[in-house]
C-alpha cells in the first residue's frame, strides 16, 4: 500500500516525496483551482462520471478550461492506483490554472497544472458509524461575501477550515455551516440529510442546493436509494432548530459515505446511536458499493 502522485508538469506518477509543483503555481497562491475527491471499489472509482461532470462545472465556475481529457484522466488515476497496491484507493483529482507571474491577472497563466493524488483508502470503523459523530452548527458561512459560489468545488476551503476549527473548540468532531440568512446549508465536507416521521410515515429531508451548497454526488446517489427503499425524499429551505429537533440526522461524502449525527450542538439525537432508518439507508448504501466492487 503506497501513496503515489501524477504531477502534468513531469507526466510522470511519482512517490510523495518527489512529487513537486512550483511556488508560483496559483493554486498555491490563491486557491485558484478546482478539484474532486473520490474512493474506488473494486479499484475502480465510483461514480467517475459524475465526478467529471461536476469538475467541468467547477472550472467553468472559474473560467477555466481543463486541457486535460476525462479519457487521459481515468487512465492516470487508474496507473497511479495499480502503481499504489492498495487494495482501494481514495483518489484527489486537482486542477489548478497553473503558474504565472506573482500577480492576480489570471490571463496570464495558460497551462493548468493537473495533480493526481492516490492514497490508500481509509474510512472510519463500524464502531464509529454506530456511535455517530458529534457535530456543532456554526454560524460561519462559506458563502460570506457572496464571491465564491458555493456549488463550486474550488481549491479554496477556508469557510470550511474555520467552521471545522470552531466546531472542534466547542467539543464537536464535525461542523454543519449556515448560510448567510441563517439556514442550514452544508457540512464542513459533507451534505446533511435528517428524518422525520411526519404525519404520513417516515421522510427524509435535505437543504435545497438553492440555499447554496455543493450538489454532493453522494447526496444525489442517497436520494436514489432512498427512493429505491420507498422512503421520500423532500428539499426544504432548514433552520437550525428545525434539524436540532429531527429524529436522525446523518451527513453524507464521497470518502465516508453515510455517516449519523448522533450529538447535535451538545443534545442527543436518536438516543445518542446511528438512527434505524440511517442504518436501513447506510446498509443500502453498502450493497451498492459491493456492488459497484463486483463490477
Ligand atoms: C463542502 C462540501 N459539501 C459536500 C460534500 C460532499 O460531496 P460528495 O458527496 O460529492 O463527496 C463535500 C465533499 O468534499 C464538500 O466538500
Amino acid at each position: 500500500m503506497a501513496t503515489k502522485i501524477y504531477l502534468s508538469t513531469t507526466g510522470a506518477i511519482t512517490d510523495p516525496e518527489d512529487a513537486r509543483i512550483s511556488v508560483f503555481d496559483r493554486g498555491f497562491l490563491y486557491g485558484d483551482s478546482v478539484y474532486e475527491t473520490m474512493r474506488t471499489a473494486g479499484g475502480r472509482p465510483i461514480e467517475l462520471g459524475r465526478h467529471f461532470e461536476r469538475l467541468h462545472r467547477s472550472a467553468a465556475g472559474i473560467g477555466l478550461t481543463i486541457p486535460f481529457a476525462d479519457e487521459m484522466l481515468e487512465q492516470t488515476i487508474a496507473q497511479c492506483h495499480a502503481a499504489s497496491e492498495n487494495l482501494e484507493s481514495y483518489v484527489r483529482v486537482i486542477v489548478t490554472r497553473g503558474t504565472g507571474p506573482l500577480m492576480l491577472d489570471p490571463r496570464r497563466s495558460e497551462h493548468p497544472t493537473l495533480v493526481i493524488i492516490v492514497q490508500p483508502l481509509s474510512v472510519p470503523s463500524e464502531e464509529v458509524y454506530r456511535r455517530g459523530l458529534s457535530v456543532v452548527i456554526v454560524g460561519t458561512t462559506k458563502t460570506q461575501g457572496g464571491l465564491v459560489d458555493p456549488a463550486i468545488k474550488s481549491g479554496n476551503y477556508l469557510g470550511s477550515i474555520l467552521a471545522l476549527r470552531q466546531a472542534i473548540a466547542e467539543g464537536g468532531e464535525d461542523a454543519i455551516l449556515c448560510t448567510g440568512a441563517g439556514e442550514i446549508a452544508e457540512g464542513a465536507t459533507s451534505n446533511v440529510f435528517y428524518v422525520v416521521g411526519g404525519p404520513d410515515g417516515i421522510e427524509l429531508r435535505t437543504p435545497d442546493l438553492q440555499a447554496g451548497l455543493l450538489a454532493g454526488i453522494t447526496r444525489e446517489l442517497v436520494c436514489e436509494l432512498a427512493v429505491e427503499l420507498g422512503l421520500p425524499v423532500h428539499t426544504h429551505r432548514v433552520w437550525p432548530d428545525e434539524l436540532r429537533a429531527a429524529d436522525e440526522v446523518f451527513l453524507t461524502s464521497s470518502v465516508r459515505g453515510i455517516m449519523p449525527v448522533t450529538t447535535l450542538d451538545g443534545r442527543s439525537i436518536s438516543g445518542g446511536v446511528e438512527g434505524v432508518t440511517t442504518a436501513r439507508l447506510r446498509a443500502r448504501y453498502d450493497a451498492y458499493l459491493d456492488a459497484c466492487t463486483r463490477g
